[in-house]
C-alpha cells in the first residue's frame, strides 16, 4: 500500500493535490499541534473538508498531545485509520478502544528513538503500527535505516501469527529507500516529498508501488 502524505502538498490547493494521487491506497494526513512536535498543520475542520473532497481512505497521523481527548473526533469525521503517538498517551489501549468505537481503525506511532518492546503487548488492540523513520514534524528528511530492526521484529511476529497489525512506515521513503523497507516487511509506505515533489504525483505513486512489489 502507498499512502501519499499531503504534508508535501500545496495547502492552498488541497483538493487539486488530493485528486492528483487518485491511485493511492490511503491518503496520509499529518495533524500537528505545535506542542508534541515543533510544527503546526491542520485539524478536524480541514480533515472533514478533505473527507468530502475524496474517496481515498484517510489515514490520520496525529502528532499531538492528549490524543485521548482529540483522537476520536477524527474517527467520527470518517477517517479510515487514526494513528496517535505512543509517547503522547498514558493509556494507549483506552485511546485505541475509543477510536475503534467511533468507527475507525486505530494506529500506534513510534518515534525513531522509542523502543518497540514495551508496546508489543498492547498491539493486539491496534489495527496499524506506524514506525517513524524520521523525527516527526517535517517532510523531506533523511530516512533512518536503523528503525528497520523494529519492522523486522514486527514482521517476524506477524509471520508467527502472534500479531495481525498492518506495518506502516513514515519518513524519508523514496525510490532509493522503499525497497529496504519492503524487504524488512513493511505493508504500507507513507511518502510525502517523493510523491508531491515529483513532476507527476500519480505516476510517482505507481512507481513506488512497483518498486516495493519487485522487492524479493
Ligand atoms: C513527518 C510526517 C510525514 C511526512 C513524511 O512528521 O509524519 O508523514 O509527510 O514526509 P517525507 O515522505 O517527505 O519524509
Ligand atoms: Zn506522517
Amino acid at each position: 500500500m502507498i499512502a501519499p502524505s499531503i504534508l508535501s502538498a500545496d495547502f492552498a490547493n488541497l483538493a487539486r493535490d488530493v485528486a492528483a494521487v487518485r491511485g493511492a491506497d490511503w491518503l496520509h494526513v499529518d495533524v500537528m499541534d505545535n506542542h508534541f512536535v515543533p510544527n503546526l498543520t491542520l485539524g478536524a475542520p480541514v480533515v472533514a473538508s478533505i473527507k468530502k473532497a475524496t474517496d481515498i481512505p484517510l489515514d490520520c497521523h496525529l502528532m499531538i498531545e492528549d490524543p485521548a481527548r482529540w483522537a476520536p473526533q477524527y474517527a467520527e469525521i470518517g477517517a479510515k485509520n487514526v494513528t496517535f503517538h505512543a509517547e503522547a498517551a498514558d493509556n494507549p489501549l483506552a485511546v485505541a478502544k475509543d477510536i475503534r468505537a467511533a468507527g475507525a481503525g486505530a494506529g500506534l506511532a513510534i518515534k525513531p528513538g522509542t523502543a518497540l518492546d514495551p508496546y508489543l503487548d498492547v498491539l493486539s488492540g491496534f489495527d496499524t503500527v506506524l514506525i517513524m523513520s524520521v523525527e516527526p514534524g517535517f517532510g523531506g528528511q533523511k530516512f533512518l535505516p536503523d528503525v528497520l530492526d523494529k519492522v523486522r521484529r514486527l514482521r517476524a511476529l506477524k509471520d508467527k501469527g502472534e500479531l495481525t497489525v498492518l506495518i506502516e512506515i513514515d519518513g524519508g521513503i523514496n525510490r532509493q529507500t522503499i525497497q529496504a523497507a519492503a524487504e524488512a516487511g513493511v505493508d504500507c509506505f507513507v511518502a510525502g516529498s517523493a510523491v508531491y515533489g515529483a513532476e507527476d504525483p500519480e505516476k510517482a505513486v505507481e512507481s513506488l508501488r512497483e518498486l516495493a512489489r519487485l522487492t524479493p
